[in-house]
C-alpha cells in the first residue's frame, strides 16, 4: 500500500554521478563536487560532477596531446566511419536524450528533440565529409613542377560549451574538430554536465579510440573553463573554441591572441526582427512570439528588440499582447508548453534586473514578465512553481535604441517594441547595437529584403523568419560583439579546426626557383598594341 506522500509525487529519477574521462580512463577525483538540479523540479538532483583542479585539466590535455599524432594519421574516412555510428545511437535514443536534456536544462520536450536532431544533422553532415575534406591542385608557374593545398589539424582543442543547447552547440563544436583530425578536451557547462556526459558515452559506444575526446567537469570562472584557456598559455592546446557571454569570449581572445592562435567565439547577441508596414502581421506576430518567447529567450539567437514601423505598431502591439498572455508556461515535459523554466538562477537574476533598467531608462512595461511563485501562477501554467525556476512573459514599449534595455543582452521571455518610422530607421535601429550575431526581417517588398540583407551588420538573416532556428549546414556565427568573425556549422566550419599547408613537388631534377627563372614575359609598351579601336577621325 502507498502512503499519501509516496502518492502525491513520482518518485525522483536517478541522479547520474559523473566523472572526468581522460587518458583514456576514467579518473577517479577526490576534490570538491558541485549538482546540477531540474530547473522545473528543484527537488531532483540530475547529477553531481567533480569540480576540477587545474591539474586535472593540465593532465587532460597533456594526455589528449598523446593521443593526438594517432589520431592525425588515421584517414580521415575512417575517422568518419565513427560518425556514422553516432548517427545511429543518437537516433535510436533520441527521444530518451531529449528526456534527458528536458529534465536537466528544461528545454520543452518538442525543442528538446529539435536539439538532439540538430546533433544528428550535424553528424549525418561530416560523416560524409570524411570522404572530401578538399584540398586543391593548383598550376606552378614553372614545368614539371606541382603545387597542392592540404588541410591539416591543428593539435589539441579545448572546447567550452554553454548550458543553452548542451548537446548541439558541442555537437558543432566536438563533431568537425574531430573529423578534421584533432583531439579535444571538453568542459560542458556546468548547467548540463549529466547531458555531456552522455553525448560522451555515445562517443565511446561508437567506438572512438580512447583519448581522442576527454571530458572535465566543473565551473567557469576561477574554475575548469579557466583552468582549460590556461593551458593555452602553458604551451598544450593548440585552439579555444567557446560559445557564451561577450565578456568571458573577450578574455579568452586575450589568452589566444597573445599565443597567436585564433579561438572560435560564439558570442551573445541582441538580435533585431524588423516588422515593416506592408509585412503579412500573423506570420510576423507568429515570429515573433517564437524568436522571443521560445526557449524562455534563453538563446543567442532569440530576438532582441522588435522594431516595428509606426504604421502597423498598435496591430503588432495588441496582437503580441494577447498572444502573449495566451502563452502556456510549465512542465517542459509536458509537449503542450510554449517554454519552460529558466536554466538556472543567474538567468532569473538577470531577467528580474531588465524589468528594473528598463523602468529606469524610460520603457513602458505593457506585460510585467516576473518570476512565477506559488499561488501567483498563470492561467494554463503547468509547472510546480514552488519547485521550479519559472518567469511570466514581460513586453516592454517605447524602447528607444539608447536606452540600456535596448543595448544589452538579456536571456529570458522578453520582448522590447522599438518604433520606427519606414525603412532607414528601421535598417538604423536594426544596425544600433554592437552586436551582430542574428536578425530578421518581415515584408513583401523584394528591394527591402534585397537591402537589408545587404546592410545588415548580423551574421544570420532571415526574411519572413524567426531569428532563431538556423540549420546545421548553414554558417553560425557573428560579427561585431558576437563574435570574432568564426564560423560554426557546413563546411565554413573546417576553417576553424585545420589549417592549410601548401605543398610544391618538383619533378624537373634540377634547382628551379620561382619568380627567377620563369620565361620572362616582355614588358608592354604603347606601340606595342594595335589599337582596339580604329583612331577617331
Ligand atoms: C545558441 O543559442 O547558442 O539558431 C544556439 C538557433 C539554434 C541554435 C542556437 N539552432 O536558434
Amino acid at each position: 500500500m502507498q502512503t499519501r506522500e509516496q502518492s502525491a509525487r513520482p518518485p525522483l529519477p536517478h541522479t547520474l554521478l559523473l566523472g572526468n574521462f581522460y587518458a583514456g580512463i576514467a579518473q577517479v577525483s577526490s576534490g570538491a563536487t558541485f549538482e546540477r538540479r531540474n530547473p522545473a523540479q528543484h527537488q531532483d538532483v540530475v547529477s553531481i560532477a567533480p569540480e576540477s583542479t587545474a591539474q586535472e585539466l593540465r593532465s587532460a590535455c597533456v594526455a589528449a596531446r598523446e593521443a593526438a599524432t594517432a589520431w592525425a594519421r588515421t584517414p580521415a574516412p575512417q575517422r568518419a566511419e565513427v560518425l556514422g555510428r553516432l548517427v545511429f545511437l543518437l537516433t535510436r535514443d533520441k527521444e530518451s536524450l531529449a528526456r534527458f536534456v528536458a529534465r536537466e536544462v528544461g528545454k520543452p520536450i518538442r525543442e528538446a528533440r529539435g536539439s538532439v536532431q540538430e546533433a544528428i544533422d550535424t553528424a549525418v553532415f561530416f560523416q560524409s565529409e570524411g570522404r572530401r575534406l578538399y584540398g586543391q591542385t593548383v598550376p606552378s608557374e614553372l614545368n614539371e613542377k606541382e603545387l597542392f593545398t592540404y588541410r591539416r589539424p591543428l593539435g589539441v582543442v579545448g572546447v567550452i560549451t554553454a548550458g543553452n543547447f548542451p548537446l548541439a552547440v558541442p555537437s558543432w563544436k566536438i563533431i568537425p574538430a574531430l573529423l578534421c583530425g584533432n583531439t579535444v578536451v571538453w568542459k560542458p557547462s556546468d548547467d548540463a554536465p549529466g547531458t555531456a556526459w552522455l553525448f560522451f558515452r555515445a562517443w565511446q559506444r561508437a567506438g572512438l579510440p580512447p583519448g581522442v575526446l576527454s571530458i572535465v567537469f566543473g565551473g567557469g570562472k576561477d574554475a575548469a573553463g579557466q583552468f582549460l584557456v590556461d593551458q593555452v598559455d602553458a604551451g598544450l592546446l593548440n585552439k579555444i573554441s567557446f560559445t557564451g557571454s561577450t565578456a568571458v569570449g573577450r578574455k579568452i581572445g586575450e589568452v589566444c591572441g597573445r599565443n597567436l592562435q585564433q579561438p572560435s567565439l560564439e558570442l551573445g547577441g541582441k538580435n533585431p526582427l524588423v516588422i515593416l508596414a506592408d509585412a503579412d502581421l500573423d506570420l510576423a506576430v507568429d515570429g515573433s512570439l517564437w524568436a522571443a518567447f521560445g526557449t524562455a529567450g534563453q538563446r543567442c539567437t532569440s530576438a532582441g528588440n522588435i522594431i516595428v514601423d509606426r504604421r502597423v505598431l498598435p496591430t503588432v502591439r495588441e496582437k503580441l499582447l494577447r498572444r502573449a498572455r495566451a502563452l502556456r508556461i510549465g512542465d517542459p515535459s509536458n509537449s503542450e508548453v510554449d517554454y519552460g523554466p529558466m536554466i538556472n538562477q543567474r538567468f532569473m537574476e538577470g531577467f528580474t534586473q531588465q524589468r528594473a533598467t528598463g523602468l529606469d531608462g524610460g520603457a513602458e512595461l505593457l506585460l510585467d514578465g516576473r518570476r512565477i511563485l506559488p499561488g501567483d501562477e498563470p492561467e494554463g501554467f503547468s509547472g510546480d512553481a514552488a519547485q521550479g525556476l519559472y518567469a511570466a512573459p514581460r513586453i516592454f514599449d517605447k524602447v528607444k535604441m539608447d536606452m540600456r534595455i535596448a543595448q544589452e543582452e538579456c536571456f529570458g521571455p522578453t520582448i522590447n517594441l522599438v518604433e520606427v518610422d519606414g525603412m532607414d530607421e528601421a535598417m538604423a535601429a536594426a544596425n544600433g547595437t554592437p552586436y551582430g550575431l542574428s536578425s530578421a526581417l518581415y515584408t513583401r517588398d523584394a528591394r527591402a529584403m534585397l537591402r537589408f540583407k545587404e546592410e545588415i551588420g548580423a551574421g544570420m538573416t532571415s526574411i519572413n523568419n524567426s531569428t532563431t532556428g538556423a540549420e546545421a549546414h548553414l554558417p553560425f556565427g557573428g560579427n561585431g560583439w558576437s563574435g570574432n568573425g568564426t564560423r560554426e556549422s557546413g563546411i565554413w566550419v573546417l576553417d576553424a579546426y585545420t589549417r592549410w599547408q601548401a605543398v610544391n613537388v618538383d619533378l624537373s631534377g634540377k634547382l628551379q626557383k620561382a619568380q627567377i627563372d620563369v620565361a620572362p614575359s616582355a614588358r608592354p609598351e604603347a606601340d606595342d598594341f594595335e589599337a582596339i579601336l580604329p583612331p577617331a577621325r
